[in-house]
């Protein structure tokens, strides 16, 4: 069989596209055009790794940039919608039912060391609750959508979180937050309970990918403190939508206002969940 003949004939692929909603289209265009400004300052960092103080400015331009683009491309398709974003804060809008939650460059710290692992990241919530998520990797070009009622993606693939039942059998996302931040005593016991019970833990350090890989089956669970809405509010839709669990550490729905998560597939969410309860209390 000829290379060619593998390529999907265009209009199939043409199809696929157009099956997208309308709502979809606009979030994927906005992260698109963003990511053609951060894979630029994505290659030219290579040339500023070495300066100590080159890459950290530089990318603090570059998360800025890349919301400026995705917020003017999202304010011309929907005028009015909120919109809050890491960089620019938040911003009032006509309509209130619907807000914009963007963070343009998820991943800064791989980003700024040269790791091909971060992320766009846009979700749109309506009357409090995320209907669609669009989580983008522009060095790998891989587009993961999700849109409520309507699936999960990764390009045209549709998405499932991963079937494995038992914690030993699970590979789990997690993080390892500079002491500085939050109640570290704590991580470390939620640290030593998890790896005790699962086959293996990864930090991979974007949050809105971490969501997206549990979207995709590639890990089983994820779970983190400490994060903000434009972490977590697109990968969110991604998860449940692949049909996997979605909670904050207590098993409950506030997710974007504690900044705790935890994701995974039924069984692997809820003896996650026991597990951490149980470190919390040890
Ligand atoms: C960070 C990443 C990281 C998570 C941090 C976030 P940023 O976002 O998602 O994985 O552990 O808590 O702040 O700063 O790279 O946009
Ligand atoms: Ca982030
Ligand atoms: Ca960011």
């Amino acid at each position: 069989m000829g290379a060619d003949a593998r390529v999907k004939p265009a209009h199939d692929r043409a199809e696929k596209i157009m099956l997208r909603s309308a709502l979809l289209n606009v979030m994927i265009k906005a992260a698109h055009k963003a990511s053609r400004a951060l894979k630029r300052d994505f290659g030219e960092l290579e040339q500023l790794q070495v300066s100590l103080k080159g890459p950290a400015n530089f990318v603090t331009g570059a998360d800025r940039h890349a919301e400026d683009i995705v917020r003017a491309e999202l304010e011309h398709a929907r005028p009015g919608y909120g919109f809050v974003g890491e960089e620019g804060g938040a911003r009032e809008s006509s309509d209130k039912s619907h807000r914009w939650i963007v963070d343009p460059l998820d991943g800064t710290l791989n980003f700024l060391h040269g790791i091909a692992h971060f992320a766009i990241s846009i979700a749109l919530e309506r009357e409090g609750s995320i209907v669609a998520g669009v989580v983008y990797n522009p060095a790998n070009d891989e587009l993961f959508t999700a849109e409520r009622g309507k699936g999960a993606y990764l390009n045209d693939r549709r998405l499932r979180v991963a079937a494995r039942k038992r914690l030993a059998d699970s590979v789990v996302a997690c993080a390892l937050p500079h002491p500085s931040r939050g109640d570290i005593a704590l991580t470390r016991r939620e640290h030593n309970a998890v790896q005790d019970k699962v086959a293996g833990l990864r930090r991979f350090g974007a949050a809105a990918l971490d969501l997206a890989w549990v979207a995709a089956g590639r890990v089983d669970a994820y779970w983190e403190r400490n994060l903000s809405p434009w972490d977590m509010a697109a990968g969110i839709a991604l998860v449940r939508e692949a049909g996997g669990f979605v909670s904050d550490l207590d098993g409950g729905e506030a997710m974007l206002s504690t900044g705790d998560i935890l994701a995974g597939n039924e069984a692997i969410h809820r003896d996650l969940l026991r597990a951490l309860a149980e470190a919390r209390t040890a």
